[in-house]
């Protein structure tokens, strides 16, 4: 579906809607009976993401304890003059757009030098209308199309012409399954043409204590983050888990090089889920729920997974803490 949804008074900002609702609640609802089903169970972390979860998101991205988003600020500060330098794109698309406060850096760098249009995809309509409107405000001279989509479904309708720029930043592909991160590289590598540029924010591994502060802060607002995901399956999948029968845990998974975010049960728990059929999930005091993972990674683990989907590091940056790696790939063999 390829309908232009709607346009804002601003004529210069689109909403295309890619996302057929029906489609999307049915498959959420698949993964997650499949999930639950699972042992131990697992959620997938789209759940977070409703307007108050978005929000809480906001508000973990400004915490002491939360420094991927400070760090991943200081590189495209230091180096967004660089990045435009190379790439010349006349486009640029983000993909898991969010707020695009990050993003600002770099559009002001490309605007100077002839980028025409914007592309934030998210799967939230709601934070990409706001978003688009807020960056067509500020910056007349693009055109903002916003692309509403699930980034493992529906790259084949970003609109490639152009020298284009794709951006995927915050490390979001650390919150894929080894398998999804392939596929969604994979598939990167397949729209971008020869002249195109792959820009990917990736969270670096280091010790096990910041790591674990990162994802458990002293304030409490990743419990809520976390906790939240609990009411919006209630409201979204009919279910009825109570919030104060869980308690968030952050977990650092050596082997496999990842954060991962639980709720652990603080009592037994027979939780039904009406739009899942009635499935019903029974939990014993102190069983988890993971809600999502977040990977860790080497500098060359990337370069590898890049290579292994066609693509090659041309400019890779980082912090003066070297917490968070932005590298810039290219299709290989040009
Ligand atoms: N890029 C921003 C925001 C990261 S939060 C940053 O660096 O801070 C992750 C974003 O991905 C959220 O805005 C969420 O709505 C979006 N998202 C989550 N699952 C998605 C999916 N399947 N398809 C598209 N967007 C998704
Ligand atoms: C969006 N994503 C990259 C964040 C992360 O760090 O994995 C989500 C998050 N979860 C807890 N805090 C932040």
């Amino acid at each position: 579906m390829t309908a232009i949804d709607s346009e804002t008074q601003n004529q210069r900002v689109t909403i295309d809607v890619r996302l057929d609702r029906r489609r999307w609640s049915d498959h959420l609802a698949e993964e997650t009976r499949a999930g639950l089903s699972d042992e131990p169970p697992w959620i997938p972390p789209v759940w977070f993401y409703d307007e108050l979860g978005s929000d809480l998101f906001d508000q973990i991205t400004r915490l002491p304890e939360y420094y991927p988003t400070d760090a991943e600020r200081q590189i495209l500060g230091n180096h967004a003059a660089e990045i435009t330098r190379i790439t010349g794109a006349e486009h640029l698309i983000e993909l898991g757009s969010g707020t695009s406060e990050k993003t600002s850096l770099l559009l002001d760098a490309l605007a100077e030098n002839g980028l025409r249009r914007f592309v934030p995809f998210d799967c939230s309509e709601e934070i990409l209308r706001s978003a688009s409107d807020s960056i067509a405000a500020k910056r007349p001279e693009i055109d903002v199309h916003a692309v509403v989509g699930d980034f493992h479904e529906h790259l084949d309708a970003l609109p490639m012409e152009g020298v284009t720029l794709l951006a995927f930043l915050g490390s979001t592909i650390g919150n894929f399954e080894p398998d999804q991160r392939r596929r969604f590289l994979t598939d990167v590598g397949n729209v971008l043409g020869s002249d195109d540029w792959l820009l990917l924010g990736t969270d670096l591994v280091k010790s096990e204590d910041r790591l674990t502060a990162a994802y458990d802060d002293a304030q409490g607002v990743t419990a809520r983050f976390n906790l939240n995901s609990l009411d919006v399956m209630n409201a979204e999948l009919g279910a009825n888990f109570e919030r104060d029968g869980f308690d968030h845990k952050a977990v650092w998974n050596q082997s496999e090089s990842r954060i991962e975010m639980h709720l652990v049960a603080r009592r037994d728990h027979r939780v039904t889920l009406n739009a899942l059929d009635d499935l019903t999930v029974e939990l014993a005091d102190g069983d988890h729920i993971r809600t999502e993972i977040s990977t860790k990674f080497t500098r060359d683990q990337i370069g590898t997974e890049l290579n292994d989907a066609g693509l090659e590091v041309a400019s890779s940056f980082t912090d003066n803490n070297e917490d968070f790696l932005v590298s810039l790939a290219r299709p290989a063999q040009r």
